[in-house]
Parts: structure tokens; sequence; C-alpha cells
């Protein structure tokens, strides 16, 4: 699909998109477009009850010129902000794909009391982007009316070129998300540890961001021994891979802001098996990795003007002969010991390697990670907010923050000492599970919070709202990639002063 910018003009064919905020009718491209088509649009309005409520959409038919009209509601003024703009870009994508439409143009223009400093045109471009995200390259044959016939969209604006040097930087983290997406989509067959750390080599390499990748021999030396665990019954060699971009080369703080993230990149339970139903979810269980990758691609593609640092943790969690046993005790880079009572408790033994790595050798000045930890968050806050829990409270007001302002939120969970008690080990420093089943997330918070020192750390339990189930306005239904746009704007508003 080509986005264009350009002034507001009326086309002389296709489809076109008018906004309408609640109660206050047609603006005046609007009333030119009703005037010609002999006053269509407004007893359409009037018939079907549409006051521009936000998100409401009405479709005419084949008014004067025009294949048709779509008329979509931008709600009350006063409650418009970016993410509701992106909402509704990603709506008008998705209605113009059912309406087989071939090329649009969105009139984006808003009654002159609305708040000040909005980018609708921008806005409205990147969630129709983002929407129109799909993963179908395993298909050999399409699916009927399952393709858009979108091909061109135009967004009729009245600063054109402001808003088309703004979409570059929109479209900059769109690459980041859909590269993510790609990550997260992919099946375990194709994207394992080894694949994976490839696909970010090429992309970072593209992106002039520097790549190790770090192989179970180097691993080994480095005393990794929580994270060599997990990989002990796989086929696949696990690997550890640091991204290290420098968009901020002259400032006096050289300490960058670092990102972990978990990447199994399938969780079977190991020897702790999973129980079979559902069992293929678990090649999506490297969505916090893939943020990271997707994060940092997003960061270097606008030229961020920050310092950060992306570790990902990548390794593939089977039973097998080889594979580690519950009650297994190993060394984790800390020194630490760690009874594995839970073999599918596997992504707080990786972290807890790839979070004392990053955080003893970078000093970063602050180290969130991302992981599909447990399946107990699921149940406390379902697809709509992913868990919070920060040592720091400026740093989770700054993240979630990030998280109202990006659209993908976050809520607060409590780490506790009587939380950390419950994972003291009777054989060795400390246990991956607890005794029983409550607070489970906060048990797995508490578990890494042993290996991030007095670092300033941020751990988000993703694991509710990597997938989606079904499509929402700027998601199709699957890899959401969750963490990029909020971790992008994390990084803008903390750290690109
Ligand atoms: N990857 C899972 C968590 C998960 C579950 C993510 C469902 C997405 C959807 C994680 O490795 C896991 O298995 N966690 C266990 C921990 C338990 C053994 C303490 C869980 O949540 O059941
Ligand atoms: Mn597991
Ligand atoms: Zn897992």
């Amino acid at each position: 699909m080509e986005i264009s910018f350009v002034k507001p003009a009326l086309p002389g064919s296709g489809t076109i998109v008018l906004l309408v905020a609640e109660e206050r009718g047609l603006g005046p491209l609007g009333l030119t477009v009703d005037k010609a088509a002999g006053g269509q649009l407004v007893r359409a309005m009037s018939a079907a009850a549409f006051i521009g409520k936000h998100d409401e959409t009405l479709t005419i038919q084949a008014p004067a010129w025009f294949d048709r009209v779509l008329l979509v509601g931008l709600g009350k003024l006063d409650q418009l902000k970016p993410t509701a703009i992106e909402t509704l870009g990603g709506t008008i994508y998705s209605q113009l794909t059912s309406a087989k439409a071939g090329s649009a143009t969105i009139v984006a223009e808003l009654p002159e009391d609305a708040p000040a400093g909005l980018n609708i045109a921008t806005d409205l471009a990147q969630g129709a982007l983002l929407r129109s995200y799909r993963f179908e390259k395993y298909r050999t044959v399409e699916r009927p009316g399952h393709k858009s016939a979108l091909t061109e969209l135009t967004i009729a604006a009245n600063h054109p070129n402001a808003a088309r040097t703004s979409f570059g930087r929109s479209k900059a983290i769109a690459e980041g998300v859909f590269f993510t997406r790609d990550l997260v989509s992919e099946p375990a067959n194709i994207l394992y540890p080894e694949s994976f750390a490839e696909r970010v080599r090429e992309r970072m390499t593209a992106l002039g961001v520097t790549v190790e990748i770090l192989g179970e021999a180097k691993l080994a030396k480095l005393g990794m021994g929580a994270l060599l665990g997990v990989g002990q019954g796989s086929e696949r060699e696990t690997q550890l891979v640091v991204m290290t971009y420098n968009g901020a080369p002259k400032v006096k703080n050289k300490r960058p802001v670092a990102f972990v993230g978990k990447g199994v990149t399938f969780d079977t339970g190991g020897i702790s098996l999973k129980p079979g139903p559902g069992m293929e979810d678990m090649k999506w269980d490297m969505a916090g990795a893939g943020a990271v990758a997707g994060l940092i691609a997003a960061l270097a593609g606008r030229k961020a003007k920050v310092n950060a640092v992306g570790v990902i943790a990548l390794v593939e969690n089977m039973p097998d002969g080889k594979a580690q046993r519950p009650g297994d005790i190993v060394k984790s880079m800390s020194g630490q010991t760690i009874e594995v009572l839970n073999t599918d408790a596997e992504g707080r033994l990786a972290l807890a390697d790839a979070l004392w790595y990053t955080i003893d050798r970078f000093k970063p000045q602050a180290v969130v990670d991302l992981a599909t930890l447990t399946g107990a968050v699921i149940i406390a806050l379902g697809g709509e907010f992913a868990g919070l829990f920060a040592n720091d409270d400026t740093l989770a007001e700054q993240l979630l923050a990030a998280g109202l302002e990006s659209g993908e939120k976050l809520w607060r969970l409590p780490m506790a000492d009587a939380y950390d008690r419950q994972i003291d080990s009777d054989a060795a420093d400390m246990k991956n599970i607890a005794g029983d089943r409550g607070a489970g997330s906060a048990i797995g918070a508490v578990f890494l919070k042993r290996f991030v020192k007095d670092a300033r750390w941020a751990h988000l339990d993703i694991a509710g709202v990597a997938w989606s189930k079904k499509d929402k306005p700027t998601i199709p239904k699957g890899a959401t990639a969750f963490g990029v746009r909020l971790l992008d704007r994390f990084v803008a508003d903390v750290f690109e002063h």
C-alpha cells in the first residue's frame, strides 16, 4: 500500500473518507460532497442515526462521482488523542478492505476547536499501516477475499509536507513492529535460536547496529549454567545475541539503556511437559526477544538520539535424554545456584543469566526485560494490560506513562519480601518455583530480581498481550509486537533530551 500526503482537495474518483466530530455534522469538504450528491450524505446520516461517535462508521454507496463515501466518527473532540486517531486509521483500513476499495482519500480535517498539537494525518496513516500487516508467506494459494485491494491511500491534509516528514518516523517504528510480528509469527521449525540470531544479524547490519552472537562454548565460558540448562535437551544450539545501537555518541553519560528479552523459540515445558492442547502457542514464547529486536530496529530506523543495547536469550525447551530434570541444580553466571524444580519455569532461568550479563557488562542507566513469563498474568490481566514489576518507582511511572501514550498499557503488580522468601530452597540458593500456585507472576518477578543487583530495573510480563486471538483496530489477529511502540515512546520521553 502506497501512502501519500496532499493538500485538501476532492479527488475525481474512488472512495473518499470523511471524519465527523460527534454531533457536529460534516466539515467543509464533506458539505461540498453532500451538495454535489444532492444531500445524500446528510440524509444517510440521519436515516442511520449516525452522529459521529468515536469509531462509528457509515458507508454511502455511489454518491456524486465517488464509488463510495465512508464517514468515520471522531467522537468528542476533547477526548481525541494520538492513540484514538491511530485506532480510526486502523478502522478505516479494515472498512476500505471489506469494501474492496482500490484507492481512497482520507480528508484529514478537524474542526478549529480541536485540541492543538494533534498530528491527525500522520496518526491516521500510522493506524492504517499498522493494520495492513499480514503474515502470508506459507500460503501457496490466496484465500479469496482476504487480500486487500487497497493499493493507494491518500491523506489530504493542510500541511502535507510536515505530515510526510513526521510519517517518516512513524514508518520506521512500523517497520520495527513488522519485524517483531514476522519473528513471532514464524513456526519453531523455521525460527530456532540460530536462525533467529541470523535474522537479527541481517536486519541490524543493514541498520548500522552492531551485533554479537554468543554460542554455547562462549556461554559456558561465561558461566551461564541457568540459560544453558534450559537448552540442554534441544538439538538446537542456544544463542545469546547482543545488539548495540549508539545513536548518541557525544553524550556525557555513555551508559546505555538496556532491553533484555526472553527468546524461548519453543516451550514444550521440557521434562515437566506441558499438556498437548494449545502447546502450539508456545512458538510465540520468544515474543519478548522479538520485541527487543523490533525495538532496536525502530530506534535505529528513526535515528533515535540514544545509546541502547538489546540482549536476547534464544533457547529451545525440549524433553530429551539429555534434558535437565526436575530437581537438578544449576549454577548461574552470578554464582548463585538454582534448584530447577519445574523445567517449565524456564524463562526466568534464561533471563537470570541474560540480565546478569547485561548489567555486569553495560552498567545500564536502566534495564527493562520483556518476557512471556507466566500463565498467571493472563489470569490476572488478560489481553488488556501487561504486568509491570519494578524496583524503582520513577522507572515504573515512566513506563506506565509511555503505556498510556502508546496504547500498550501496563499495570503495576507488587514484589515483596514475602514472595521472595517463597523461592528459598532447601538444597540450593533458590528454587525456580514457589511451593504453591499463588501470585505466580510475582514469584517470577522476585526470582529475576535476584539477578539485577542494584540496577534500576523493570520486568514486563507480556504473556497475555503478545498474541491476539481477534482483530483489533491497529493489530490484525496474531502477533501484536507488544512492547515495541511502548518502549520506543519510553526512550523518546526519557532518554532523548
Ligand atoms: N511460556 C510459559 C508462560 C506462558 C503460558 C506464556 C501461556 C504464554 C501463554 C512459561 O514458560 C511457563 O510455562 N510458565 C509456567 C510457570 C510455572 C511452571 C511456575 C506457568 O505459567 O504455568
Ligand atoms: Mn515454560
Ligand atoms: Zn516459557
